[in-house]
């Protein structure tokens, strides 16, 4: 996927199997969540297709939505000024075959679809834990319940494949616990999950298989335990030195003198206090998206992408294969 001369996703190709749960990782900017812009179709990728239970889906997200994929975002999109119920029936509305007129004369059909369609919705309200608030105003819930409904609103359009951007950001402990017994549980329906998230504890314990993104490019791909282990991702993280990369003596020298410098001098330093771990989760401005769909429809019809299964199973691939000429 390329923005102007910048690309921000190349090459990743990448497949979910159902009942796994996936976790994307890597540092701010590395096209996370421009791979979930991809996967959606909000983004037209540049080169490479999206693949679900074998079948290429178009890059529109109606499109990608009835197939079975379904998002929250990395910065909450919910309708502020709806009760929580009612944003979670907007999301079941991919799911009802009530037409437009049936809608406008409220008769018999349209009655039932909705007593239906407001079971269903309770019912998954009641899953996220939000049910004794069906009737708030969703821009009232606290952060952590805005993220619960805007999964509730994702599953409502009955997904096979669920991506999560970054789904406990500006949780407490607390909350990212029961949120991953809810991402637990999601699994446990049958469906798929792929989540992108910055609070490491959480993706390791939660994740059957991780994927580093770094500047666009997949790093590493592996178990929890392998990707730990991974040299290259502690450094993509913590910028720290590869082993022999110039540079690293110079600031072993430093380190030394500094160290030698403090055995001399016993005044205690008015140091900064300790810089706080980066992992920013701070909301960066989710790109305009939407309408840049449409805008080029000639997507380049890559075959090949999905490879691997014949299984019944929730699998997406994108691809961005063939390198950019
Ligand atoms: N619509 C866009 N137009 C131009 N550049 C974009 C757009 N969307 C994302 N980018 C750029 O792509 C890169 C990856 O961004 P993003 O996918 O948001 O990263 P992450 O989610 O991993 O933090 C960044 O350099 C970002 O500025
Ligand atoms: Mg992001």
């Amino acid at each position: 996927m390329r923005f102007g001369g910048l690309t921000a996703v190349r090459s990743v190709d990448f497949t979910v199997n159902s009942g796994e749960i996936v976790g994307l990782i890597g540092p701010n900017g590395a096209g996370k969540t421009t791979f979930f812009n991809c996967l959606t179709g909000l983004y037209v990728p540049t080169e490479g297709t999206v693949a679900f239970k074998g079948k290429v889906i178009p890059p529109k997200p109606h499109l990608v939505t009835q197939a079975g994929i379904a998002r929250t975002f990395q910065n909450i999109r919910l309708f502020a000024n709806m009760t929580v119920l009612e944003n979670v029936l907007v999301g079941r509305h991919t799911r009802t075959k009530e037409g437009l007129w049936s809608a406008l004369l409220r008769g018999p059909g349209f009655r039932k679809a909705e007593k239906e369609s407001e079971a269903k919705a309770m019912e998954l309200l009641e899953f996220v834990g939000l049910a004794a608030k069906r009737d708030h105003l969703a821009r009232n819930l606290p952060y952590g319940e805005q993220r619960k409904l805007e999964i509730a609103r994702a599953l409502a359009s009955e997904p096979g494949l669920l991506l999560l951007d970054e789904p406990t950001a500006g949780m407490n402990p607390q909350e990212t616990r029961t949120t991953e017994e809810l991402v637990f549980a999601i699994r446990d329906k049958g469906i798929a999950v792929l989540v992108i998230e910055h609070d490491m504890r959480f993706i390791f314990n939660l994740c059957d298989r991780v994927a580093v993104l770094v500047q666009g490019e997949k790093l590493v791909e592996g178990t929890s335990d392998v990707v730990q282990a991974d040299d290259r991702v502690v450094a993509a993280y913590l910028g720290e030195p590869f082993e022999g990369e110039p540079g690293q003596e110079e600031a072993a020298e430093v380190e030394a003198a500094e160290a030698a410098a403090d055995a001399t001098a016993p005044a205690p330093k008015t140091d900064a206090a300790p810089e706080p771990a980066q992992a920013d989760t701070s909301p960066e401005p989710e790109p305009a998206q939407a309408d840049t769909t449409g805008a080029d429809d000639t997507a380049p019809a890559d075959s090949g992408a999905g490879g691997d299964t014949g299984s019944d199973g929730a699998e997406s691939t994108s691809t961005t294969k063939g390198e950019a000429q």
